[in-house]
């Protein structure tokens, strides 16, 4: 492209998103051109006061933008807000229209590393070498729901069944913190013991005593639960579609109704919660055009987190002798979804470690962002048994803690120290 119309469309759009970002913000950005050192002015509002507080960034090669009154911003607004002039200046090099057939294509490739190479490349764009940690307590494995693939399902009566205390979850909350982690994620099966108003006296407490943020994975609610939730403190929500096919999810998910799933996720959203949702890669009558389908769903529900990972049989369901999801099509599918979601947060999923010794770190080289060490006390761990083979289920949290963190340095990114809020600001 000429170099002229280049910059003329980049100027326009850099217009119509710094009128929203100085509205919201009252900051002033300055767009600019890039010659070695030099930086030269192509648009922006006069700077009326700030004009020594500002930092600059470089958008690529040739284009830089200058944030005035830099101070005003929080950290997360600050990585949100130069995302979102990567996102809308720099996304030339990475925008290939993807359909159902193109996606198969890529699933069936087996030219794995441009791919993955591709992916990564976005990742550090918008994300450097950080890595953001998602602590999770896995609170109560009791669940009215009978998924057939799942080994917390209500069925499967030879599992032992534990509750946590509200205080036990607050003090492991607690202890989470003191490691530094900015992030606890309660998860548990669909529990009603647990009811709302007492939930939200748990998270106050917790969000008082704590700096952190709360995400919540405890499955499908009403309208007035988010609501009282969200006004709690809850800061997340984790709800996967699981399956974007209805006769597979009709089958695999006898008490749930797909829509009323996907509902979820639309109040969720309108309540402002940033929202994860995802599926599982591989399970049993999954065909690459429904997993295909899954990826473009994930795409239109603007998700701020996305977790995906691969289907592991379990001894005690229905499905015990179906065959895994392979790390083939796991990392495949996780570089797709990166591809489709620059801005949003993949983790490298414990289903991923679990089928292959090195999938965590596998999974952060092709385009994921985040991990989420399980921190549920030792003794409970191995009841949490969603799916067998758990990584780390011999180990203490702290030892879980450690390998993580050295694996995470030794693939050359650092631990965030930010809360890892979504970068997609409401703008
Ligand atoms: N294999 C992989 N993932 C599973 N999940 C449940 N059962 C399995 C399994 N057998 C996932 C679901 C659920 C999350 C808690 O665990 O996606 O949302
Ligand atoms: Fe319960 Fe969730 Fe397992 Fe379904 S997938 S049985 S809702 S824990």
């Amino acid at each position: 492209m000429e170099k002229g119309t280049y910059t003329f469309s980049k100027k326009e759009l850099f217009k119509s998103l710094t009128k929203n970002i100085e509205e919201k913000y009252s900051v002033t950005v300055h767009l600019a051109n890039i010659k070695g050192k030099r930086w030269s002015f192509i648009a922006g509002n006069d700077v009326k006061n700030g004009l020594y507080n500002f930092k600059k960034f470089k958008i690529n090669n040739d284009l830089g933008i200058i944030i005035f009154k830099w101070d005003k911003l929080k950290e997360g607004q600050r990585d949100g807000i130069i995302a979102k002039y990567k996102d809308s200046l720099d996304d030339s090099d990475f925008s290939i229209p993807l359909n159902v057939d193109k996606i198969i294509d890529f699933l069936e490739s087996k030219d794995t590393k441009s791919l993955f190479d591709r992916a990564d490349r976005i990742r550090r764009k918008y994300f450097s070498n950080q890595v953001h940690i998602r602590a999770i307590i896995e609170f109560s494995n009791y669940c009215k729901k009978d998924c057939l693939y799942c080994g917390l399902r209500k069925s499967n009566k030879k599992l032992y069944r534990y509750r946590f205390t509200f205080d036990e979850i607050y003090n492991i909350a607690k202890q989470i913190n003191s490691f530094g982690y900015k992030t606890i994620v309660l998860q548990s099966g669909e529990d009603d013991y647990y009811n709302t108003d007492k939930l939200c006296k748990l998270i106050s407490r917790i969000k008082k005593d704590t700096d952190c943020a709360i995400t919540l994975s405890i499955g499908e609610k009403t309208f007035d639960e988010y609501k009282k939730l969200k006004e709690a403190g809850v800061d997340r929500y984790l709800l996967k579609f699981e399956t974007s096919d209805q006769n597979l999810f009709k089958k695999l998910k006898p008490d749930s109704n797909y829509e009323n799933r996907l509902e979820c996720v639309e109040i969720l959203r309108e309540l402002d919660y940033q929202v994860g949702s995802g599926n599982i890669i591989g399970l049993p009558g999954q065909t690459k055009r429904i997993l295909a389908q899954d990826i473009l769903l994930m795409e239109n529900m603007d998700l701020d987190m996305i977790g995906m990972g691969p289907f592991i049989p379990h001894g005690n369901t229905p499905f015990k002798k179906e065959k895994a999801g392979t790390l083939d099509l796991s990392l495949k599918t996780l570089a797709i979804t990166r591809i489709l979601n620059k801005i949003v947060h993949i983790p490298a999923t414990t289903a991923l470690a679990s089928i292959d010794l090195h999938g965590r770190q596998k999974g952060l080289e092709a385009g994921a962002n985040v991990i989420m060490p399980n921190l549920t006390p030792s003794k409970y761990r191995e009841y949490y048994e969603i799916y067998p083979n758990k990584v780390y289920i011999d180990k203490t949290p702290s030892q879980c803690r450690k390998d993580i963190e050295k694996m995470i340095i030794k693939t050359g990114r650092i631990i965030s120290k930010d809360y890892g809020h979504s970068l997609k600001l409401k703008i």
